[in-house]
């Protein structure tokens, strides 16, 4: 796993926007599974400025979102469809129709589920999967004690993971009980994983999933299993980690052809 550790916000999404450039400039119609939340904020800015630039663009590119509510209308502001439209796929100038989220309003749940770890295998699989880790280690809607093998599947929301999300809401009863989210596994079977987490709230999470040993009661340690995983952090985020003085010295020792601009 590689670890990054920089000053700023702004610098996590640039940062991390960086890994996310290059596999789209190598494969314009790469497969980009997208989170959503306040974490990646910076991703998306950071990429907006790079289509606009003209380094990349999305049009030819596929997205996945990670995850979405059960039980909130598709043209809920803070439905995760709605969220996805309105940060992702209208400034990244990503084809609305090759942008999916997983169905929340399904009537059968189960099938939606089963349904959608099919349509990211039938896409190719996803190529870069952006990642943010709740203050309970949980990514994706993968709630503690998930199951490293799971699929995407319908969870109940933590009731933590409900107070932190309820800023998004007018009071924590209208965030919903449940979810449909991308399993530890299918978020395992992307061939690269980009975490990003700043602020101290985060910190310990992070620690746990990264240093910690491999239990699904942190489910984002389950990324310790995979072959190429990058945590971008900020300072506060990185405050709890007891290597952090060798994440630094092994990125600024990385060798140049390795960097991503
Ligand atoms: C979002 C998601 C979640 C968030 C996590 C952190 O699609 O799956 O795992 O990444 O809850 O949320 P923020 O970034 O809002 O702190």
């Amino acid at each position: 796993m590689e670890i990054i550790i920089v000053a700023s916000p702004a610098e996590v999404g640039r940062v991390a926007a960086a890994k996310v450039a290059t596999v789209v400039a190598q494969n314009p119609s790469a497969v980009i599974g997208l989170a959503t939340g306040s974490s990646p904020q910076g991703i998306y800015v950071d990429l907006r400025r790079r289509v606009q630039a003209g380094e990349i663009t999305f049009a030819h590119a596929r997205g996945f979102a990670l995850d979405e509510y059960v039980g909130i209308p598709l043209e809920h502001p803070e439905s995760y469809a709605s969220v996805i439209a309105r940060d992702v796929v209208a400034p990244l100038g990503f084809e609305p129709t090759r942008v999916s989220v997983p169905d929340g309003r399904a009537v059968d749940l189960e099938s939606a589920a089963k349904d959608y770890d099919a349509a990211i295998r039938a896409a190719g699989g996803i190529d870069v999967q952006i990642l943010g880790i709740g203050a309970n280690g949980h990514i994706g809607f993968n709630e503690p004690t998930s199951s490293f093998a799971s699929r995407t599947r319908i969870k109940t929301l933590a009731p933590l993971t409900r107070q932190d999300n309820a800023r998004f809401f007018d009071s924590i009863e209208q965030v919903p009980m449940h979810c449909m989210t991308q399993g530890l596994g299918t978020i395992l079977e992307a061939r690269q994983v980009v975490l990003v987490a700043h602020g101290s709230a985060k910190a310990q999470a992070v620690a746990a999933a990264i240093e910690g040993p491999l239990s699904s009661f942190v489910p984002g340690s389950a990324l310790q299993l995979h072959e190429h995983a990058t945590v971008v952090l900020d300072e506060e985020a990185a405050a709890d980690l007891q290597l952090a003085d060798y994440y630094r010295y092994t990125y600024a020792n990385k060798p140049a052809w390795q960097v991503e601009h």
